[in-house]
């Protein structure tokens, strides 16, 4: 595995970072991440002249559709207009929010590959609002994965951008607090279920289903969640899948203080919380749809090669057998010293 430092404006999308990047005291960019025009960009702002890159050639880097691109940006820069109108004016207009539902009938939105680039987009600036826009996106995928009807998946879209809107109620110092909570701010930044039901509530247009589904999102089907702590029987079908939604997006997505985790390490969490925690039927859904796109996926192992996905593990989706460039077959089940640290397309 070589490592070679290279000018920033020699840096592209795709290439492998090979020593994180990091300020006095945070973590700016992970070891290993493959690096996207928004860490570029991070990099070029932050003043960084030289970096160093991994050297393995990552052939099948997909570029993300111009489409997805232009569609994906203005969801996020509708998510942040609708947090600053809450924040400033404690109301927001739904008429805003129309051109976004009826984006969704877009047939971008249809492919398969969706959920791959959305580990492509750089999600630790503007955190919460990268994450309402994910969190649609991943809701309408599993509303059409069920096969529930187009008017239930634009209303689960709705309910992804709007699950966690009570966080524009939050002090800015809390919500961007870098590193753990007190006791008293998390139970203050757990308020935001119940205030965005308020704050819903006294919207026009918005329906029941949807105000439920962002109340009862941290609900759990054990009965552990918050902020009622209700039983599966009583937490309405949207409020679990947007918990699916939120739980994938927020483990696999950049934080300060949490390092993002591959899709793959991602399903194996799923899979020991779904029996407890989250609905098994959403998860069930969900896991068989997203184990498929591993399937073929270019992947980049903890020894610096780049290997392709071929065949899955019984259950464990972390450890799949996958092929290299020299056309070797390793089982990562039977390997445990090895294991996969990026998704490279
Ligand atoms: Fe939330």
């Amino acid at each position: 595995m070589v490592v070679k430092r290279h000018f920033l404006t020699h840096v592209v999308p795709g290439m492998v970072l090979a020593k994180a990047i990091q300020t006095e005291n945070q973590i700016l960019i992970p070891e290993g991440t493959i690096l996207t025009e928004d860490h570029i960009q991070l990099l070029r702002s932050s003043g960084f002249a030289k970096i160093e890159i991994l050297e393995v050639q990552i052939d099948q880097v997909e570029s993300l559709p111009v489409e997805f691109t232009i569609a994906y940006q203005q969801i996020v820069q509708a998510v942040r207009q609708l947090f600053m109108q809450v924040r400033y004016f404690q109301m927001f207009r739904l008429k805003d929010f129309k051109q976004i539902l009826d984006w969704w009938a877009e047939p971008v939105l249809h492919s398969a590959r969706l959920l791959n680039y959305l580990n492509w987009v750089s999600r630790e600036e503007d955190y919460v609002f990268r994450h309402s826009a994910n969190v649609a996106i991943i809701n309408g995928l599993l509303g059409k994965w069920m096969g529930l009807h187009p008017f239930v998946q634009q209303e689960l879209v709705l309910t992804g951008l709007l699950h966690d809107i009570g966080k524009a109620q939050i002090p800015l110092e809390i919500l961007n607090k870098p590193g753990r909570l007190e006791e008293k701010e998390m139970e203050l930044m757990k308020s935001h279920a119940e205030a965005g039901f308020d704050l819903l509530n006294r919207t026009n247009g918005i329906s029941s289903d949807v105000l439920l589904g962002v109340a009862q999102h941290h609900e759990r089907i054990d009965g552990s969640g918050y902020p009622l702590g209700l039983p599966a029987v009583n937490i309405h079908l949207y409020a679990k899948i947007t918990a699916v939604a939120d739980c994938y997006d927020a483990m696999t997505s950049d934080r300060s203080y949490y390092k993002r985790r591959t899709p793959f390490s991602v399903m194996e969490v799923l899979h020991t919380e779904m029996f407890s925690k989250l609905d098994p039927t959403v998860c069930s859904v969900f896991m068989s749809r997203v184990k498929n796109l591993f399937i073929g996926a270019m992947v980049l192992l903890s020894d610096g090669r780049q290997a392709e996905v071929v065949l899955l593990g019984s259950h464990a989706a972390m450890r799949p057998t996958v092929r290299t460039k020299d056309g070797q077959f390793i089982d990562l089940e039977k390997n445990q010293e090895l294991f996969i640290v990026a998704l490279s397309n």
